[in-house]
């Protein structure tokens, strides 16, 4: 489902490459962590993969089902199906939460030449996903993402995931701060949604997360490469041993 090769990437504005030459391979059904130090380029990935402006790729490709997607712009790789949760999710003042859901999935709908839904519609909809997520639908009427907690936050983001109903989901989980409950929200969105059409890259500094969310594979980025990939034992692995080991052995 998603091949990158040999990517490298900058930071547009000075230059700095930041991604060096990662490979990785994360097929359909699959959920693959991506582990590393902090610096190691993590945040940089998902921003890339998500096709943000201050980045640009210098070499190598990024295939989703087969097609490069270096080409589309963030709304385009959306309405195909990629999801990205980032590190720090965006604050939108002056727009209430059911309205930006309202935009994201009524754009997405066009892209792919569906109607747009209605508003009461929208509202079941919203409710049915918000349902299993505990949210006091209260929270839906306030600007996203301002004010609320990381809780919250992360409540938003896998309502977001859910209504999208996304086949590539990117999720760059906080190094820290995540609080138990929300790593739970987090976990029990994942979860519900693993499904063999469907993949998730869940980058992530601790093994924490994944003793919620098991994945497939296991992959450590340092330095803008995957030095490393196993199965769920290389997450123990980092977690008893540290970085260090690993990152000294491939450098
Ligand atoms: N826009 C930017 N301007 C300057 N430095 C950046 C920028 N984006 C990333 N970096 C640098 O790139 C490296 C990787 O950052 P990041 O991808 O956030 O790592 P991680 O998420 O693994 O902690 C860091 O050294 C960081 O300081
Ligand atoms: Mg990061």
């Amino acid at each position: 489902m998603l091949e990158i090769k040999n990517l490298h990437a900058r930071i547009a504005e000075d230059g700095t490459e930041i991604i060096r030459g990662l490979d990785l391979t994360v097929k359909a059904g699959e959920v693959a962590a991506i582990m590393g130090p902090n610096g190691s380029g993590k945040s940089t990935l998902s921003y890339v993969l998500a096709g943000r402006e201050d980045y640009e790729v210098t070499e190598g490709d990024i295939l989703y089902n087969g097609e490069s997607i270096l080409d589309l712009d963030p709304a385009e790789r959306s309405a195909r199906g990629i999801f990205l949760a980032f590190q720090y999710p965006m604050e939108i003042p002056g727009v209430a939460t059911m309205e930006f859901l309202k935009v994201a999935i009524n754009a997405q709908r066009r892209a792919r030449g569906e109607p747009e839904l209605k508003v009461p519609d929208l509202i079941k909809k919203v409710r049915e996903a918000s349902g299993s997520l505990d949210m006091d639908m209260a929270m839906l009427k306030r600007p996203l993402n301002v004010g609320f907690s990381g809780g919250e936050k992360k409540r938003a983001e896998i309502l977001q995931m859910k209504l999208l109903e996304p086949k590539l989901c990117v999720l760059d989980e906080t190094d820290s701060g995540l609080d138990i409950d929300a790593l739970k929200i987090v976990a029990d969105g994942v979860n519900a949604l693993r499904s063999p059409d469907r993949a998730f890259v869940v980058i992530t500094h601790y093994q924490r997360l994944l003793e919620h969310i098991v994945p497939d594979t296991v992959h450590v980025l340092s330095r803008g490469r995957i030095v490393k990939s196993g199965d769920k034992s290389l997450a123990l692995e980092l977690e008893r041993g540290g970085y260090a080991g690993i990152v000294g052995e491939a450098a």
